[in-house]
């Protein structure tokens, strides 16, 4: 980084990282100050099956799964646009040799403002902010006077997961579903004191302000600006809580005696989601959501049944006091939060949540096929033979890498029968986690970051079946335990141990998966587990990023080779690489945390946590071609906010982004902002898009 930036720099509070300690505190539980849920001894250096494992020549799978989300003119009919899509609508390879892009724009630089900061030549606007109406009859926003009414019909606090589908039939109109992870109370009530103060009405006003919302959005003038659509006829609005809305378990696990409650005896209906983290689009239209750090919202573990204590604490839940200092207190609202009084309650959250934006009645669902874990968020993929493929990762430091092979194969077209089948393929499947192996020699892989004598951090990996249908593969548990104590799985069967998964997706153009590893500070560290090729760094600040290549292009199989294209940090630093791009001009970028692509095929990250000091932000990067690591900081967001979403339409002609938690520094109130975006009054989490006025793709 140059000298005259980095004095532009000045270090915003933080504990145990980077993020602010109020972040550590209402986002995850401080997870960072509770000890490693795992414990596992698992071996880095396991046996690779790699039969047959060759570099790939052209990716043809996905093409199915690779026809255009039609944004625009491309846009011709109902629910086949809708396909191609995890977080964007390029289409795929198809056989046809992959273009390397190019990314024009003018990087922005690192900064502290408390602003959004884009690159010359674009423009941006606020889509939708928490509190704005979302459902016909919500009452103005009014932060002293609000209602657990009024924020169940509001745009939810948080913002993070942002997914656009065109409404089919219609190139001006598009959903847009977002998850909305966590609160912050000190940042929503006035006068705020300590949680133990809040009211019932106050808690209850959290739980609605969670969970997601899919608003009906509008272009702007043939431009690539969004906004909602007004009125009171909107087909589509919805608020989904973790007060009201009834979600449905499907797969095998459904039913299990372990998802009984009182309120539940069947096992079937679950009140609520929590903790929404990242997601994904499928390609029949369909949102997924991952339940990412649920542990933080139950008390009582330490009354839960011996035999459960184990399995509590491998997700993070305190088993050691009947009141953690560090939970959100939502048991004094629904006694189902307690543990002592209701211990399977906690099993009921930690799956991928799917929901159908386009059908408001339906049921949200929660698959219990692909098994229960911090799930950051879920990518589909179809596969060549047709069988649809989710990406997974743990966001935990030293958790695993998954996937999930439906049974079913997709089915193209636009038919009811087509998409009711469709809207079945995640209920039924094989469950694996990975194991990988690097291919330099551990002596060289000394943990500063420095490259191995063969120029590359990278290897072999194998997908090692956990669970099909009602068969286990893990020796000692059940199909059951498997799918709802999956963490247990992966030790059982000695998957690698990652700096930190988070989103995990495929690129529709060269069938590659790309996983952002945001950071492991404790990697290397103590007793913990030590580095390794593919987690080569010690106490690892900035993350990393892991591309993966399937074996033969083939999504259903079970053996794959990866890299590591860019190891973050700044640039000037030794331990830093960026596809072996010349290192002055890219920009620095700390702790990667969601993916997506445009349909050129071009990577773009999101940061969450910013170690080097500025503002997290998004950024971008070719994968292909001469290009491959010249990345470039896209925007940046405000004081104390997150970077989330990201999301490109398939016409390139807008990116959006959530903005999450700015001005969550501690001290910092509804009356003593640390940011006043976006208004200019008191910090509130949105959603923006940014386009070209000129109306050319963004980032070309
Ligand atoms: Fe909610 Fe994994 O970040
Ligand atoms: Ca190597
Ligand atoms: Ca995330």
């Amino acid at each position: 980084m140059p000298d005259k930036i980095r004095r532009l720099l000045p270090l915003l509070g933080h504990s145990g990282g980077s993020r602010d300690a109020m972040t550590c505190l209402y986002r995850c539980g401080n997870a960072c100050d509770h000890p490693v849920p795992n414990t596992s001894d698992n071996d880095y250096l396991g046996d690779v099956v790699n039969a047959g494992m060759s570099r790939r020549g052209v990716i043809r799978a996905g093409a199915v799964g690779g026809m255009v989300l039609g944004f625009g003119g491309a846009l011709t009919s109902s629910a086949p646009a809708l396909a191609g899509g995890t977080s964007h609508g390029g289409s795929h390879g198809g056989g046809k040799p992959v273009k390397a892009g190019r990314l024009t724009f003018e990087a922005v630089a690192p900064n502290t403002a408390d602003a959004v900061t884009i690159p010359k030549g674009y423009r941006s606007s606020v889509v939708i902010r928490w509190g704005d109406a979302v459902v016909p009859g919500a009452p103005a926003f009014d932060v002293h006077n609000q209602t657990v009414a009024a924020q169940l019909k509001q745009f939810g606090y948080n913002n993070d997961f942002v997914g656009v589908l065109p409404v089919p039939g219609e190139s001006d109109r598009a959903l847009l579903v977002v998850n909305h992870e966590y609160t912050n109370e000190n940042l929503i009530f006035p006068g705020f004191t300590t949680l133990d103060a809040l009211t019932v009405d106050q808690i209850k006003i959290a739980m609605a302000a969670h969970g997601l919302s899919v608003v009906e959005l509008e272009r702007v003038k043939r431009t690539g600006e969004w906004k909602p659509v007004e009125g009171k006829r909107l087909r589509y609005n919805r608020r989904i809580t973790a007060l009201e809305t009834r979600f449905s378990l499907t797969g095998p696990a459904a039913g299990h005696v372990l998802l009984r409650t009182a309120a539940d005896p069947e096992g079937r209906t679950v009140i609520g989601t929590l903790n929404n983290c990242a997601g994904g689009v499928t390609p029949w239209g369909t949102v997924l959501s991952g339940e990412e750090n649920v542990n933080q919202y139950f008390v009582g573990g330490d009354q839960a049944p011996e035999e459960l204590k184990a399995k509590l604490t491998r997700y993070g839940i305190t088993t050691t006091a009947r009141y953690p200092s560090d939970s959100r207190k939502w048991e004094r609202a629904q006694e189902r939060f307690d543990l002592a009084k209701h211990p399977n309650e906690a099993h009921r959250f930690g799956w991928i949540v799917e929901v159908d934006p386009f059908d408001p009645e339906a049921p949200p669902r929660k698959h219990t096929a692909m098994g229960r874990f911090k799930h950051e968020g879920a990518n589909v993929i179809v596969a060549d033979n047709g069988r649809v493929v989710a990406y997974m990762g743990d966001d935990e430091r030293f958790d695993y890498l998954y996937k999930f092979v439906s049974d079913k194969k997709f089915l193209k077209g636009n038919s009811p029968a087509a998409r009711r089948h469709n809207l079945s393929l995640l209920e039924s499947g094989t469950l694996y986690v990975a194991k990988v192996t690097g291919d330099s020699p551990a002596s060289e892989i000394d943990g500063t970051g420095k490259l191995p004598t063969d120029g590359r951090f990278d290897g072999k990996g194998k997908w090692i079946k956990l669970v099909s249908g009602n068969t286990s593969f893990v020796p000692g548990m059940t199909a059951a335990d498997v799918l709802i104590f999956t963490r247990q799985a992966g030790d059982a069967v000695g998957a690698t141990k990652m700096d930190r998964p988070e989103d995990v997706q495929p690129s529709l153009r060269t069938g590659k998966i790309y996983a952002a590893m945001t950071n492991n500070t404790n990697r290397g560290v103590g007793t913990n587990a030590a580095v390794d090729e593919a987690n080569p760094r010690n106490a690892n600040k900035h993350g990393h990023i892991f591309e993966i290549t399937e074996d033969r292009g083939d999504h259903t199989g079970t053996g794959f080779t990866w890299q590591l294209p860019i190891v973050c940090g700044d640039p000037a630093a030794a331990d830093t690489y960026f596809g072996g791009y010349d290192k002055t001009a890219v920009s620095p970028i700390s702790c990667p945390d969601n993916v997506a692509f445009d349909s050129a095929g071009n990577l773009w990250i999101s940061t969450d946590g910013n170690a080097l000091g500025s503002n997290d932000g998004l950024f971008a990067t070719p994968v292909e071609g001469r290009e491959r690591g010249h990345l470039k900081q896209f925007l940046t967001v405000p004081r104390g906010a997150e970077t989330c979403g990201p999301f490109v339409t398939g016409d390139d002609r807008s990116v959006f982004v959530a903005v999450q938690h700015p001005g969550e520094i501690t001290g910092a109130t509804v009356e003593k902002p640390a940011s006043v975006w976006p208004d200019g009054d008191f910090a509130k989490p949105a959603v923006i898009v940014t386009w070209r006025p000129d109306g050319g793709p963004i980032g070309s």
